[in-house]
């Protein structure tokens, strides 16, 4: 049943409205056990979400909308190799990629099986790269899922990354991006990875194809040791001369896909081993969804408060501040993960929602973020949750550094609940505001992974309450059109049936 025609639905537009007074310094004077009720661990990641504005009373109705929408029915589809993603036809499988080989029965089995057999070799070029004392330099060319996810998961490990290999990634068409890195390169040292799904990405095509020149153009020779393609398109990466070529499957979300071939950077990276302990990492947080009750259970409870802020207390945005700073590119990750599966408006079938679905998702690695748009979140006309991410253990041996980046994150989430109240005007500080606390005892494979699937799995739980296709990403197709035609008429000069503003703009930067 669509969401807001659920029983749960109108419970909650009633619950919220009582909202209104809610303020969370009550909140915890008036229960002792707040802190500790409303926080749960799963694998490698505690979660504090008491400073939320929600209660036990919150939570219960949230967990009946999922059941009266059905969450856990569309969960196990999905884990059952379903075509859940609709309107592709397609099944929606990121997941099996990290589950044990082996470990399936059933319809599962033959795709299980391949996706070990393909994992194998995938791991053992990785290994292979990595001694090869001749490949100084690693350029993964790939754009959205085919670059956000490696490059995420190689600088939040940079901790375990072999010595000796440098890694880069070029994503944009700008040819400011792959000249800037050819610039410091020597074609003998290089191995260039042509990352992409479909294979026709057109910023990928076109980094790639200036990245063979300029390999060609240096005096290389030997494409299969130096360019390997990461795609299902086996074929038209051959047709480019690419012949080595590492394939995954149209069941994999290109968000989904640093899991799969895309995330052979990272296996280049951090070993063969260390990318077997990212699988596991995700694997164990996959079972924890699938196993634990809605109510202890960590994806859905985040899942469910999205909801809870976007369609009862009317925020748009969530923002998020991980207080590390190798995981400086997990808000970009996030953003693609969150506002491309969720950032529909209209249900699995078509139908136009009259709910809101993705908010904005933003945010800075921590404590950068305090010296900039912070203000906002203190002091701004709206309420922004937020989501504090912090791990406990450095690898760092910097005296003092830790212990302040540690008080620093816990000092922002007090301030932002606690507010002040005894100064007026501008120094007043409204308090009461949001937000969520997630703990890694260490940054390590096995916990950037749980950490990863929880986001993915929080991502399919407020989508499927939403009743939206959370796998599809029509929304970026029209653009792709209409720069095909805009790019020949660049070149032409052409502007006859374009818009006004638009033949303005071409001929003006047509002008020499
Ligand atoms: O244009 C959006 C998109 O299709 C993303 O969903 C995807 O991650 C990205 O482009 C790159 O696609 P590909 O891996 O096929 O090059």
């Amino acid at each position: 049943m669509r969401c807001d025609q659920t029983q749960a639905w109108t419970a909650l537009l009633a619950h919220a409205a009582q909202f209104k007074d809610f303020d969370l310094h009550t909140a915890f004077a008036a229960d002792a056990q707040r802190a500790e009720g409303l926080s749960q661990s799963a694998p490698h990641v505690f979660a504090d979400l008491s400073k939320n504005h929600t209660d036990t009373a919150t939570e219960a109705l949230l967990i009946e909308l999922a059941r009266q929408t059905g969450l856990a029915a569309h969960r196990d589809a999905m884990f059952r190799g379903e075509p859940i993603n609709n309107t592709e036809g397609r099944a929606v499988m990121h997941w099996l990629l990290r589950q044990p080989e082996g470990s399936l029965t059933g319809n599962l089995t033959a795709p299980l099986q391949q996706v070990h057999d393909t994992l194998k070799p995938m791991l053992a070029f990785a290994e292979q790269v990595r001694g090869d004392t001749h490949i100084t330099d690693v350029v993964n060319i790939g754009i959205g899922g085919s670059d956000l996810g490696p490059q995420m998961a190689v600088l939040a490990l940079q901790d375990f990354v072999i010595p000796g290999k440098r890694f880069h990634f070029v994503s944009n068409v700008d040819g400011h991006e792959l000249a800037g890195v050819l610039k410091g390169l020597k074609a003998e040292n290089t191995l260039f990875l042509i990352a992409s799904k479909t294979f026709t990405t057109i910023e990928t095509m076109t980094n790639a194809r200036s990245a063979l020149a300029w390999f060609q153009a240096q005096g290389g020779t030997d494409v299969a040791r130096h360019f390997a393609a990461l795609t299902t398109n086996v074929a038209a990466a051959g047709q480019m001369g690419i012949t080595t070529t590492f394939g995954f499957w149209d069941w994999v979300g290109g968000r989904y896909s640093l899991w799969s071939a895309i995330g052979l950077p990272v296996a280049i990276a951090i070993g063969a081993k260390g990318f077997r302990e990212l699988l596991a990492g995700a694997h164990a947080m996959d079972q924890h969804f699938q196993a634990a009750p809605l109510e202890e259970n960590l994806p859905v409870r985040l899942g469910l408060l999205d909801v809870w802020y976007r369609n009862f207390l009317n925020c748009t945005s969530r923002s998020i501040a991980p207080y590390h700073s190798a995981l400086r590119r997990l808000p970009a990750y996030l953003q693609q993960l969150e506002m491309e599966s969720n950032g529909k408006r209209v249900d699995r079938i078509g139908h136009a929602l009259p709910y809101g679905t993705s908010p904005v998702l933003w945010g800075e690695p921590g404590t950068n973020g305090q010296h900039a748009y912070f203000q906002m979140l203190h002091q701004g006309t709206d309420v922004v949750p937020l989501e504090f991410m912090a791990v406990k253990k450095p690898t760092h041996s910097l005296k003092d550094h830790h212990e302040l980046l540690l008080a620093n994150v816990i000092a922002q989430a007090q301030a932002l609940m606690l507010g002040q109240a005894d100064e007026g005007g501008h120094k007043h500080f409204p308090g009461n505001r949001p937000s969520t606390f997630l703990l890694l005892d260490e940054l390590t494979p096995a916990s950037l992974g749980a950490l990863i699937a929880l986001q993915e799995h929080r991502v399919f739980v407020s989508g499927s309450v939403w009743g939206i296709n959370s796998f599809d990403q029509w929304g970026v197709e029209l653009g792709k059109v209409l720069a095909k035609d805009i790019h020949a008429r660049i070149l032409s000069g052409q502007t006859e049936g374009l818009d006004a503003s638009s033949a303005a703009l071409l001929q003006r930067v047509r002008q020499g």
